[in-house]
């Protein structure tokens, strides 16, 4: 059994997540290439058009940079079949066709034709905003990158696991306090090992409102609640306590012997 142990981004520094703090270079790269751009057009003035070719490769080289740890939280981080897949897949997009516009942008500033290259990087800005708007989204309500704490302090635990079916060791006893959960990939799964007062319990980390991950919410007395709209489980039986999940989660056989905790597939 292979585990490894990750904090709930996988592009982190400390567990800060890395693609929030490359982004601020690209956007005040790119707006700052419009903004040179125009005083150019304006004034005439051939070192605002330097200015503004100089931050036109700034944008472009950060923008790929930013975009490695945001794929990689998205392809790990972001709960797969969910609304935040469909969000970060359109804002993955959205950028990608920003980069594109800037690059044909500085191709075009080679012929000086000022207004397409201004109506180009304008396009360019306002998708910008759009894809900012919708990464805000997915950082501060469905909390992609954020590492919850759980009750006594319990800090994320997440594991990767290599069976695929059968009775297998998914921890020690002592390894979760009392309200904490563990999330757990195994057999194509992302199932949520969690501590309650009665012992260990064991479901779907998928919620079955909008697919937010419920081992990032919060577990008390039996009860999970989806940190994206407050959809409340309960942990034995998977039926919904509390909307607006209509449907019940899947959940799992667990045992513990000899201070081992076992999950059955
Ligand atoms: S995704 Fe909406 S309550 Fe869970």
């Amino acid at each position: 059994m292979q585990i490894q142990r990750v904090m709930k981004s996988r592009a982190n520094l400390k567990g800060h997540p890395i693609h929030p703090l490359l982004i601020p270079f690209p956007i005040a790269f790119f707006i700052g290439t419009l903004f040179f751009d125009v005083l150019s057009a304006i004034y005439n003035n051939p070192g605002f058009w330097q200015t503004g070719k100089y931050l036109n490769i700034a944008g472009i080289v950060t923008a790929l940079a930013a975009a490695i740890p945001g794929i990689i939280d998205y392809i790990y981080t972001v709960p797969p079949q969910s609304s935040a897949k469909k969000r970060g897949a359109t804002h993955g997009i959205l950028n990608t066709v920003v980069v594109v516009l800037y690059a044909v942008a500085y191709y075009l500033k080679e012929d000086h034709s000022t207004i397409l290259i201004l109506a180009i990087e304008a396009i360019g800005s306002v998708l910008l905003f759009i894809s900012g708007w919708l990464g805000g989204t997915l950082s501060y309500r469905n909390q992609i990158g954020v590492d919850p704490r759980y009750a006594d302090a319990g800090k994320w635990k997440e594991a990767y696991l290599d069976e695929t079916n059968g009775i297998i060791e998914v921890a020690a006893t002592d390894e979760l306090k009392t309200d904490q959960m563990k999330l757990l990939h195994v057999a194509g799964k992302r199932i949520v090992l969690g501590k309650t007062e009665d012992g260990y319990v064991a479901f779907d980390d998928r919620c079955s409102h909008k697919g937010g991950s419920l081992a990032g919410g919060m577990m008390i007395c039996g009860t999970v609640q989806c940190p994206w709209h407050g959809s409340q489980f309960d942990c034995k039986t998977g039926a919904v306590k509390a909307g607006p999940a209509k449907e019940k989660i899947a959940v799992y056989t667990v045992s513990e012997k000899s201070g081992i905790v076992y999950l059955q597939l």
